[in-house]
């Protein structure tokens, strides 16, 4: 599916993020599974990530992010009238993480709240579809939330996967502005046939009808999701800045998911966007699934590199294997 969205009536006015205090290094890693800080910083560019503690769920990782925005940009939560989390690891399958968060702040009676489950597409998808409601004039202000507490599906025994996930939430505003909107252009993609490549067992025993392992964690074939996260984003990225007549060289930034520092090298390597423009978050923090994107905006804003204004790519994309690219003005 892609869609222009000339008439786009909303603003992301705040952002504001939280992760755990625990701290697991690579070194910290070396002592649980054969592995090397040199290995994993050269494979993957993470350094170290965030591990909530066993008392602690996305849930609450998404109260203190919202709380963080709050204090941020002294908005108010009275007049939200929906909340969208996107995680792949909430608290239970039912009740909603979302439910939960409006609960606890509280918001008001006739707020609408929803989870996601789109991997690590489904912060962008949130953002695409607070627009949608917005602009469709169902909502005033959205928050969408991308909040994981990965480190509960994560097997520490094997070293292929443990060594790349964290945990982390990270929240914003949408809110209805027709004078300065946020969104432009969008394109979503989805291949069911390589969900197997990348998953995390439920009730059932198969995936597209191949026999999975049942064990609750995360299971990963590592160089199949490389390749396709690769080939994905170097296909759909192009011609969704070619019919707003762009290239990529026209873009302040580019901020992908923060999976895996290769995978995004490659990327830019053969669309020819320099490594400068990039925000990634993975290096402190991992990969954070729904978390990754708005850390690396929050920290980019921190640090001075994404201002009002600037053009900006986000690319979500994960198991599934879904991917949605969604183009727009930054408006904090
Ligand atoms: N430490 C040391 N050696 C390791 C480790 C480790 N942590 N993990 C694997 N190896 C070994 C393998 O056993 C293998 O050894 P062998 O050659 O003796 O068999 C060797 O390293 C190479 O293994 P590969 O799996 O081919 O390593 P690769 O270069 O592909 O790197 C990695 C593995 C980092 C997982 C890579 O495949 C990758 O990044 N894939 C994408 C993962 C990702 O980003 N997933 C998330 C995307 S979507 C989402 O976020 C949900």
């Amino acid at each position: 599916m892609t869609s222009a969205i000339p008439v786009s009536q909303a603003r992301i006015s705040a952002i504001g993020t939280h992760v755990p205090e625990r701290v697991l290094t690579n070194r910290d890693l070396e002592r649980l599974v054969e592995t090397s800080d040199e290995w994993i910083v050269q494979r993957t560019g993470i350094h170290e990530r965030r591990i909530a503690a066993n008392d602690e769920f996305t849930s609450d990782l998404c109260v203190k992010a919202v709380e963080n925005l709050v204090e941020r940009h002294q908005v108010r939560l009275a007049d939200i009238d929906f909340v969208i989390v996107s995680t792949a690891t909430p608290d239970a399958p039912f009740p909603s993480v979302a439910s939960q968060v409006h609960h606890r702040l509280g918001l008001s009676r006739t707020a609408g709240a929803i989870d996601i489950s789109a991997a690590c597409a489904g912060f962008v998808h949130g953002l695409n579809m607070a627009n949608a409601l917005i602009t469709s004039e169902q909502c005033r202000k959205v928050l969408v939330i991308g909040a994981e507490t990965l480190s509960k599906i994560t097997d520490y025994t094997d070293r292929t996967t443990c060594i790349l996930f964290g945990d982390a939430a990270g929240a914003v505003l949408v809110e209805h502005d027709s004078k300065e909107p946020s969104f432009i252009r969008s394109v979503s993609t989805t291949d069911g046939s390589a969900g197997i490549h990348l998953y995390c067992s439920g009730i059932a025993d198969r995936i597209g009808g191949k026999p999975i392992l049942r064990n609750g964690k995360l299971v990963q074939n590592g160089r199949e999701v490389f390749k396709i996260a690769v080939h994905t984003l170097v296909r759909e990225i192009p011609p969704l800045l070619a019919e707003e007549g762009l290239t990529p060289g026209d873009l302040d930034l580019f901020v992908p998911h923060s999976a895996n520092i290769r995978i995004i090298e490659a990327v830019c390597s053969r669309i020819g966007i320099p490594m400068e423009k990039v925000l990634f978050s993975a290096t402190r923090y991992g990969n954070t699934s729904s978390a990754s994107i708005p850390l690396a905006l929050k920290d980019g804003m921190d640090a001075g590199k994404l201002k009002r204004g600037d053009l900006v790519l986000l690319s979500g994309f994960g198991g599934g294997f879904v991917h949605t690219s969604t183009l727009i003005r930054w408006t904090i």
